[in-house]
């Protein structure tokens, strides 16, 4: 997946977080890694569609984004979210809630959305949770139908902001394989994430912004190895200090 911005701004009043970026790089599975209130959040409801930025505009690919209302649901329908908390409907099952968006925004009959869920499931051992309502759920269980959802459309890209900071560290793992397995076979991410360890060993290009800017993007050996900017090399000294 390529990603180029061009002028791209995003401005709350007049504090400005995204600040004229023309960026164009690749990438398979990105991490967005940096320091609280950097604008992580902010860049990623940008590209999801979600906010419009104050000025500029962004490609996947060849697809320019453009910020008419139908034009934003289109770019919106090929884009999987994930967010810190699930997002389930309580009063659906796992099951119902992987198979909503498939018979009401795709128009799967409920056999076929049935049979995209089922499969998914099993690829993921969580057939045997199928029925239960999310309360049911562990909070690890939850996240991962949450990614089944958001993977079962066939997005382009999977958008992931911070999906494990509401678990503890053995359901973040259980998660964090996911997310693993579904970007070594093919699925394009970008994942906003305090976890090193899965940016180290699950994405091929990592991306460091703080309050000034970006201040780095490099492929994932390079960025923990030999980070150009001292920016990067402070944050990951004092992560790797505690
Ligand atoms: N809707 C909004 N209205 C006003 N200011 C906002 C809004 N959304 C974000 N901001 C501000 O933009 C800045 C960047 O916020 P953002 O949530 O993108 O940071 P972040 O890098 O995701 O931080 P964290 O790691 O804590 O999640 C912050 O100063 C925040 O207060
Ligand atoms: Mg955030």
């Amino acid at each position: 997946m390529r990603l180029r911005t061009k002028d791209l701004t995003m401005k709350f009043e007049d504090q400005v977080v995204l600040d004229r970026l023309n960026l164009d790089f690749s990438f398979n599975s990105l991490a967005i890694i940096g320091p609280s209130g950097g604008g992580k959040s902010t860049f990623l409801r940008v590209l999801g569609g979600l906010i419009e930025p104050t000025s500029g505009t962004f490609a996947f690919d060849d697809d320019w984004a453009a910020f008419e209302e139908d034009k934003l649901y289109q770019l919106r329908k090929q884009i999987g979210f994930v967010f810190q908390s699930h997002g389930l409907f309580p009063h659906l099952s796992a099951l119902e809630n992987i198979t909503l968006p498939l018979i009401h925004t795709f128009k799967y009959s409920k056999a076929e959305a049935n049979e995209k869920a089922r499969v998914l499931l099993e690829r993921f051992n969580l057939e045997h949770e199928k029925d239960k309502y999310p309360h049911m759920l562990s909070g690890g269980q939850q996240q991962r139908i949450a990614i089944i959802r958001a993977v079962a459309i066939s997005p382009k890209i999977l958008l992931l902001d911070e999906p494990t900071s509401a678990l503890d560290p053995e359901l973040s793992a259980e998660v964090l394989i996911m997310l693993r397995e579904l970007a070594e076979t093919g699925m394009c991410m970008i994942v906003v994430t305090h976890h090193l360890g899965f940016a180290k060993n699950a994405t091929d290009m990592v991306l460091y912004m703080d309050e000034q800017g970006i201040k780095e993007i490099a492929p994932t050996t390079q960025f923990f190895t030999s980070p150009k900017s001292e920016d990067v090399n402070r944050f990951l000294s004092k992560l790797m200090e505690f």
